[in-house]
């Protein structure tokens, strides 16, 4: 059995781009009998950033209840806040001072960043180091990114390997199953959707806020009789990513056959929406108001995970003589 793990960035409230891009390809992934699962909220991360506390201990939640409410099992998979687990912290430090200068100065989430250095802190710099810790600290056998996340994976990689080389194998070297082919969520502007372009769709937000989002998808003005090219609507370039094949088929016919307007594109949207997430929109709006529930299912994962966490430690602070 492969232990498969993967961070979550606890970026608060998850939008349609998060859920088809992120949430749902993990918790399948859960699913599987032959893998053990370790899904974690990445909160320590935030704090390169993020510095005020309600923001944090709301986004923990938020992000926590997106999962729960997607169906993420806290009773199969390990489902735990990166922060209740403090070895992480402790690891990080001794991975620190086997982390070459130069090989943290050429990350991309550094560099990226450092056009201006006195805005730069020395998180920012040590990310790797953390995501490393966080992998290895629970002897991850497999861990599934996107892109971006590649260089960090190498990072990982290079500093097991090395310590292993020097102290006896003390550190699993973790396999990162890059997904080239994650599809990219259209946002209600047609690029991709995402929190700093304010074009998301929240699938959780009430239904009449919901509903003035979907209104709010930009179409061209082709007049309400004309036939419709399907393929160049925003409408339809979320409908296709969530409805079956026979209900994009129906909707693809309604827009070529004229008199169908962008209106009743964005309602068929919009209902399809309701349909498909009523369900996890009942789960989230109870989670939201019940945040101990949230707290009670972390703090399950969060048990499973300390032995694996101390073992690890362990056999660390044994090599170095600690
Ligand atoms: P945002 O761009 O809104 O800040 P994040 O960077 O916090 O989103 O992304 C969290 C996760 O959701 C990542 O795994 C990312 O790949 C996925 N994701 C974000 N936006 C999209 C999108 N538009 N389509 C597909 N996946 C996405
Ligand atoms: N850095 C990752 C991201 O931005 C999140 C993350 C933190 C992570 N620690 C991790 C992912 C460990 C995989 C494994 O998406």
């Amino acid at each position: 059995m492969a232990r498969v793990l993967t961070g979550i960035q606890s970026s608060g409230r998850q939008h349609l781009g998060n859920i088809l891009g992120a949430v749902l390809p993990a918790i399948e992934m859960s699913k599987n009998l032959e893998n053990e699962a370790y899904l974690f909220i990445a909160d320590l991360h935030s704090l390169t950033t993020i510095k005020d506390p309600k923001q944090r201990k709301e986004n923990l939640i938020a992000t926590a209840a997106a999962w729960l409410a997607c169906g993420i099992n806290p009773n199969k998979a390990v489902f735990y806040a990166q922060s209740h687990l403090p070895e992480c912290t402790e690891l990080t430090w001794y991975l620190n001072c086997f982390a070459p200068y130069p090989m943290l100065a050429n990350a991309h989430s550094f560099k990226d960043k450092s056009n201006n250095l006195s805005d730069v802190n020395a998180g920012l710099f040590d990310y790797p180091v953390l995501m490393a810790s966080d992998i290895l600290l629970y002897d991850a056998d497999i861990v599934p990114v996107g892109k971006d996340q590649k260089q960090h994976l190498e990072i990982t990689r290079d500093l097991a390997s090395s310590f292993n080389y020097k102290y006896g194998d003390t550190f699993i070297v973790p396999e990162p199953k890059i997904s080239e082919s994650l599809m990219t969520v259209p946002g209600t502007d047609g690029r991709k959707m995402s929190k700093s372009y304010g074009n998301v769709v929240d699938v959780f937000l009430p239904i009449k806020q919901l509903k003035k989002q979907i209104m709010g998808i930009q179409t061209d003005s082709t007049p309400l009789e004309e036939p419709k090219d399907p393929n160049t609507c925003n409408v339809f370039a979320l409908y296709k990513l969530i409805g079956t094949q026979n209900q994009v088929a129906d909707l693809a016919a309604k827009y070529r056959g004229g008199n169908f307007g962008y209106g009743h594109a964005k309602t068929a949207l919009f209902e399809l929406i309701l349909e498909e997430f009523g369900e996890a929109r009942e789960k989230f709006d109870h989670y939201m108001a019940n945040p101990g529930e949230v707290m009670s299912a972390l703090k399950i994962g969060a048990e499973k995970a300390r032995p694996v966490a101390q073992s690890t430690l362990n056999r660390v602070r044994d090599k170095l003589g600690f």
